[in-house]
């Protein structure tokens, strides 16, 4: 190993097999332009402390800068023996500029370089999904003033509950994704402290402005201890902790979208660009897209349980182990990036049957809660109304009829309260769309609550 960047101390040359089993360039090589940026804050820094001189800190930006180029270009050539992004870059500064490239890792180690590229590439990466998430925000809301008139099953158990707006179910998903933003920025807001000049693990005996390079970067300060910066990866569990959170939303969104489109439920339509057919049946349209977002949830959720994994054994500082934390990081970064890139098209491009939903709308007494509650406004206290209003579902059962089948004189005998005054209060809460209508709490379901989501949503 006498000819790597610590072969000082070697006599004889490390096996293929340990440089191949070592090697991390294969999956950190993408880290390339969060290195240089390091890089070029602390060349910045030390310049500015006398640790270099300005020629020497301007030659390291043009070929901090060149190299970048390269990389960005394909033309950059990797090799295992060089191990990660970090030994690349700087041996090819080195072989560039000579001296003055031997002079960049001045008080800064591997260990406080890694972990500043990680928080850089994770401050990225918040934004950019943030970014996505709004886009599917989007979606969802420019739907919602065409669905709001069209009343839909609200389900609860996949069973036939209480009537709702179809916009009331899209805005549903604009307060999860909503929610999933807030932690993103939470992630972001706790990361943003800078790493760099940790060094190994216990600062430098050299005069290096830790505030300076934390400022370059944006950092709001630099990190207070450094053994907990080296083994600090608090921030990359809470990133993919989000994303695990946005792809378990991902994947309701998509099992409940799979089993609308179904036969059986026939609420929705999903556009023709993203259904697939089946290699035998002639008739199938097949919802693959929603089906893989629901799967590739998997993956993310099994990152974040490998980084945890990953962290819990580990002494403070740096362990090797730690190099393992990247493959999970970008995977579940990609897919959850693939997801939200695919959604807002399925989401804006799918329609609503509106036929079939309206054909079927008063099958399952969807209206009985709200009956329920006209008995409650009546005077017949909670649980008996519940009560009466059962029994009249199981008399609709027995003759097959809906609840505006029955007769005035069926409600009065199953309670006279109904009826008092006339029956026409009562019939004006029976049947799906009067039930709908009739929602008026906060945040609920009816016409006029959902159109009150929609205009602050809009507004947003
Ligand atoms: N490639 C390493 C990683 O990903 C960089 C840090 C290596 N540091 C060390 N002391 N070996 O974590």
């Amino acid at each position: 190993s006498p000819g790597k960047a610590w072969g000082g101390r070697f006599e004889g040359g490390t096996d293929p097999r340990v440089e191949a089993f070592t090697e991390s360039i294969s999956f950190d090589a993408r880290l390339a332009p969060h290195d240089v940026t390091g890089s070029k804050a602390h060349a910045t820094m030390l310049a500015e402390v006398g640790l270099l001189t300005d020629d020497e800190r301007d030659a390291i930006h043009d070929g901090l800068d060149a190299i970048l180029a390269e990389i960005r270009a394909g033309k950059f050539p990797f090799r295992t023996e060089l191990e990660d992004v970090h030994m690349h870059i700087e041996s090819a500064l080195t072989e560039r500029i000579g001296d003055a490239g031997r002079k960049l890792h001045t008080a800064r180690s591997r260990n406080d370089q890694v972990s500043t590229d990680l928080k850089l590439f994770v401050r990225e990466s918040c934004e950019t999904v943030d970014g996505l998430l709004q886009d599917l925000q989007r979606a969802f809301v420019g739907r919602c003033e065409g669905d709001l008139d069209v009343v839909i099953p609200g389900f609860t158990h996949l069973q036939r509950a209480m009537p709702v707006s179809a916009s009331h179910s899209w805005l549903c998903w604009v307060e999860k994704l909503d929610r999933d933003r807030g932690r993103l920025r939470d992630c972001r807001a706790r990361l943003n402290e800078c790493p760099l000049g940790a060094a190994a693990l216990a600062g430098t005996t050299l005069p290096i402005d830790r505030d300076r390079t934390a400022a370059l970067m944006h950092f709001d300060r630099p990190a207070a201890n450094s053994l907990d910066v080296s083994s600090d990866r608090d921030f990359l569990a809470e990133y993919l902790f989000a994303l695990s959170l946005t792809a378990t939303h991902l994947s309701q969104w998509a099992e409940e979208w799979v089993v609308w489109f179904s036969t059986e439920f026939g609420i929705l339509s999903l556009p023709d660009a993203y259904t697939t057919g089946s290699s035998i049946m002639p008739q199938k349209r097949n919802p693959d897209v929603p089906e893989l977002i629901r799967g590739k949830s998997a993956r993310v959720v099994g990152a974040l349980m490998q980084v945890m994994v990953l962290l819990k054994g580990l002494p403070t500082a740096y362990n090797r182990d730690l190099q393992e934390d990247k493959s999970p990081l970008f995977d579940a970064h990609d897919t959850v990036v693939a997801c939200l890139e695919l959604m807002p098209q399925i989401v804006a491009g799918a329609t609503l049957n509106r036929e079939r939903i309206a054909a079927r709308l008063e099958d399952g007494f969807l209206d009985a809660t709200a009956l329920m509650e006209y008995a409650i406004r009546s005077g017949v206290p909670m649980r008996t109304a519940h009560g009466v209003i059962g029994k009249l579902v199981a008399l609709c059962e027995q003759s097959s009829r809906r609840l505006a089948d029955l007769t005035d004189a069926e409600f009065a005998e199953a309670d006279e309260r109904l009826v008092k005054g006339g029956s026409e209060g009562l019939r004006g809460v029976l049947g799906a769309a009067n039930a709908a209508a009739a929602l008026k709490s906060y945040g609920g379901g009816g016409r006029e609550q959902v159109a009150a989501q929609i205009a602050r949503w809009q507004k947003r």
